[in-house]
């Protein structure tokens, strides 16, 4: 495994449309260990390929039980996700991102959502989250179209610093 660099604001490939896995050969097997182990590497919830500049369809994130901390995280590594389905209930939650450093934002988001995709070894991966779950899984597929939170925040801070508003 070997721990790839994170890539930043305003590099283009964050802003590009990763291109859909259709090969789950060995090269995608090598890329999710380093992807995992850049995620872990970082203390990040989440992480998507484009984040570090390989523009394609796979996400991984490890995070735990919400109520339960004593429940060690499960790891998720997602090839050509979708979300098939949203809750109408939104809830706001705060975000930072390994590739905004530094920013926080509130984003709104449907509190649960359902996920369709393949596995790294490319069977069927089917799930439903809720909560910081389903925002986490929210937050890294917009990665792979694109997107970044501070996109969908209304205003967003440094930790020690002022409140900078987006419009
Ligand atoms: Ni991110």
């Amino acid at each position: 495994m070997t721990k790839r660099e994170i890539i930043t604001v305003p590099h283009p490939t964050l802003r590009k449309k990763a291109a859909k896995v259709t090969d789950f050969n060995d090269e995608l097997q090598e890329l999710v260990e380093d992807m995992v182990e850049s995620m872990r590497e970082d203390n990040g919830v989440g992480l998507a390929a484009p984040q570090i500049n390989i523009s394609q369809q796979v996400i991984t994130i490890e995070f735990g039980n919400e109520e339960d901390e004593s429940i060690p995280p499960t790891l998720y590594v997602v090839v050509n996700p979708k979300i098939t389905s949203r809750s109408q209930e939104k809830d706001v939650g705060v975000e930072g991102c390994l590739s905004v450093p530094g920013w926080m934002g509130e984003v709104e988001r449907p509190v649960s959502v359902r996920i369709e995709g393949q596995t790294q070894k490319g069977e069927p991966f089917k799930m439903r989250a809720r909560g910081w779950l389903a925002r986490i899984f929210q937050h890294e597929i917009d990665h792979l179209n694109g997107i970044v939170f501070t996109d969908r925040a209304d205003e967003v801070w440094e930790p020690e610093g002022e409140v900078v508003d987006l419009v």
